[in-house]
């Protein structure tokens, strides 16, 4: 299987999290790390032996990903899926995609445009807890959800 390359956008908190969470996942492979801070990049770089940059645009020609895995504060998300789409680039983007409905569907409406994909990073959907309830609602088996 060929991973998919993603290039982490935002070096904070969750940044950290989603390349320590990679970890040996065969899947995916992060091919750099871009953050206005790049401080912030260079740190979060070195320790995982990867290219940090400051400028998004840069680190999209430079890496090439298949897709950003975005993790910057919640009002930047809309301009930088936008930039990320113009490299006809997929989205995996924090949660909350937007604050505000106007954003939330003008990414949408970015994303139909240029053909990628865009997912937020929404993990419980995927614990086996939730998993689990879900096959129950829809197997009926209590009864009908009201
Ligand atoms: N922290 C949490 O527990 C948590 C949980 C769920 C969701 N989230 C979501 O994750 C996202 C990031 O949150 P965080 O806690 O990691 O924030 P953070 O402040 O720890 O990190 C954000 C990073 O993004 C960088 N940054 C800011 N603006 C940028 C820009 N325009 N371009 C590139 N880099 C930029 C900052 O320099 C910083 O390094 C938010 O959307 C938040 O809602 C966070």
């Amino acid at each position: 299987m060929e991973s998919v390359k993603l290039l982490l956008i935002g070096a904070g908190f969750m940044g950290q999290e989603h390349i320590k969470a990679s970890r040996g996942l065969e899947s995916v492979v992060y091919v750099g790390v871009a953050d206005t801070n790049i401080k912030a990049a260079q740190n979060l770089g070195s320790e995982h032996c990867l290219n940090s940059f400051s400028n998004i645009e840069h680190a999209l020609e430079k890496t090439k990903p298949d897709a950003v895995d975005i993790c910057v504060p919640t009002p930047y998300h809309l301009s930088i899926v936008k930039k990320s789409a113009e490299y006809g680039v997929h989205v995996l983007c924090e949660k909350p995609i937007s604050r505000l409905i106007d954003d939330a569907l003008e990414i949408k409406k970015i994303a139909d445009k240029k053909n990628v994909r865009i997912m937020a990073a929404q993990v419980m959907r995927f614990w086996p807890e939730y998993v689990h309830a879900r096959e129950i609602a829809l197997s009926e088996k209590y009864g009908t959800i009201l």
